[in-house]
């Protein structure tokens, strides 16, 4: 591979800031129209008329403006401008993931211009509505508009340079609180979009375990890194096993943080780091599903891009990751089928298909998380097929030992969108895994192949509480829709950065 400069050129969403900022909204809302290039004016269903603009309820209603959430209306203003009418929807459901969508569609309408400026819908309810209104239209508007323009010819494409929040005087630093997390959630998941989304013999483990310091460096977190001979002194067998077919060396990524409070709650988080997977001896067919292998360190590049959040959203929770990160290769030193791995802790596995390599090198990673205090384990990867299949590309599946931990996820995931479904732990197909000649094979029957893949992972995580996130369908993305555009979705970012803010330790079975 050419030189790729510097690493962080292949991130661009980090250096590439989003300026938000928040203002008071002008009493003539004509006036508003200058501060961005176009403005977006919020519209609630039922419509009323928008006087401002001389538009009646009908004649909105007429030019297909009903206030649902997703419609947008471009408007000219009398004294030049341009306002985007955006939907909204009914006042009473214009929660976050509402508004999420409709700064989406604004942002959509607005492609053509770099500076944005909106108005802040009124009415929403609750205790911080303004907070929460103003995050989720940051986010919504950001991450719709986001590209990796990193290997194309620079195009007259205008890239989102700014994006104004504007609201009465009362709500201005609730809506710059919120714009300001906005902010930094869409940063996070545009850069585990970009990890993603980078070639793989670019974005290699190598080049993966050089942006991980640098990231830490800016962001208030560690990162240590472990190479080839340290993961053999660690006895890391299901990362070297792995690794074993590929000319590219294998890299361990601990990153670690620490909130001021030393009795706070701490959360350890386990990622898949398959920077491409060939399914190595059991080669994956050169099919639709095979092309998008890349993204098989989509779980280790979502928890490297919720770290970035972690110290400037103040979260109360020390959290440490571990990154597990090898490309997957055939090629004449590659793990065969029948080899036998022995995982850290001395567990061996018989590899009976070289493609269910991803839960090899997370059974290291759970028994490194559990040799350390920490109140839960959670574990996100692209894992299975069957997970895909089982929910489809929007949803992903989730297993858990610990009901309290499972619920945080699951409302984590609704705070964020980033929708999960919990799937059963049944261990009455644990027999399925047992090997002839070793402690576990790694893979089971035909069917049920998410919860086998799950049911391996749990044989690694002893008594502590542990959530398994599988998250095979949406990483990617084939149908864009709303905030999620083609391609790699960067799925998981902002739920574990919510997962660590608002983690409480499940408490001891009795
Ligand atoms: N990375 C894949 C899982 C995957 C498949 C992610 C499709 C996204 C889309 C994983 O390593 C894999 O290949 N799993 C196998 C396991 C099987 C061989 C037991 C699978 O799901 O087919
Ligand atoms: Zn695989
Ligand atoms: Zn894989």
């Amino acid at each position: 591979m050419a030189d790729i400069g510097d690493v962080m050129d292949l991130v661009p969403s980090w250096k590439r800031q989003v300026g938000v900022s928040a203002a008071v909204l002008p009493g003539e809302r004509v006036d508003a129209v200058a501060v961005g290039e176009v403005l977006g004016v919020p519209v609630a269903a039922p419509v009323a008329d928008q006087d401002w603009l001389g538009l009646s309820s009908a004649g909105l209603r007429a030019a297909g403006m009903d206030g649902s959430v997703g419609r947008t209306l471009a408007c000219p203003v009398p004294g030049g401008g341009l306002a985007v009418l955006y939907g909204v929807g009914a006042v009473e459901d214009a929660d976050a993931r509402a508004l999420r969508d409709a700064g989406a569609a604004l942002a959509a309408a607005a492609k053509d211009y770099s500076r944005i400026a909106l108005v802040v819908p009124e009415g929403t309810t609750g205790a911080d509505a303004a907070e929460t209104a103003a995050q989720a239209l940051v986010e919504g508007v950001v991450l719709a508009r986001y590209g990796y323009p990193v290997l194309k010819r620079p195009t007259a494409d205008p890239e989102l340079e700014s994006l104004v929040l504007l609201a009465a005087e009362a709500r201005l630093p609730a809506v710059a609180q919120g714009a300001e997390r906005g902010r930094v959630l869409a940063r996070t998941q545009s850069l585990a979009r970009d990890l993603a989304t980078c070639p793989p013999s670019i974005m290699t483990a190598e080049v993966l375990a050089r942006i991980a310091p640098r990231l830490a460096a800016d962001c208030g977190f560690t990162a240590e890194v472990f190479d080839r001979a340290q993961l053999r002194q660690l006895g890391c067998g299901g990362l070297l096993g792995v690794n074993a077919g590929s000319t590219d060396e294998p890299r361990m990524i601990k990153v670690s943080y620490a909130p001021s409070d030393r009795q706070a709650a701490s959360l350890a988080l386990v990622g898949k780091g398959i920077m491409y997977d060939s399914g190595g001896i059991s080669l994956k067919p050169s099919d639709a599903v095979h092309a998008t292998m890349k993204n098989d360190m989509s779980g280790a590049g979502a928890i490297l891009a919720a770290m970035t959040a972690l110290a400037a959203l103040a979260c109360p929770t020390a959290v440490t990751g571990w990154l597990m990160c090898t490309d997957n290769m055939p090629s004449g030193s590659a793990t065969k089928l029948g080899d036998v791995l022995t995982i850290r802790g001395g567990s061996t596995v018989e590899v009976l298909n070289t493609d269910a390599e991803g839960r090899l090198v997370m059974a290291d990673a759970l028994v490194l998380a559990t040799e350390e205090p920490c109140d839960a384990i959670v574990d996100i990867a692209t894992l299975t097929g069957a997970s895909m299949r089982a929910l489809g590309a929007e949803i992903a599946g989730l297993f858990g030992n610990d009901q309290p931990l499972v619920d945080q996820v699951l409302a984590a995931a609704r705070h964020t969108d980033e929708p999960c479904w919990q799937l059963p732990l049944a261990r009455r197909y644990r027999a399925e895994l047992d090997s002839d000649v070793a402690d576990i094979k790694n893979m089971g029957g035909p069917n049920g192949g998410a919860i086998h893949a799950a049911l391996f992972l749990e044989e690694f995580v002893g008594e502590r509480p542990w959530a398994h996130i599988d998250i095979a369908g949406p990483a990617q993305n084939d149908s864009p829709k709303s905030w999620r555009p083609r391609g790699c979705t960067g799925f998981g970012a902002r739920l574990l950065t919510r997962l660590a803010l608002d983690f409480s330790k499940p408490k001891p079975k009795p």
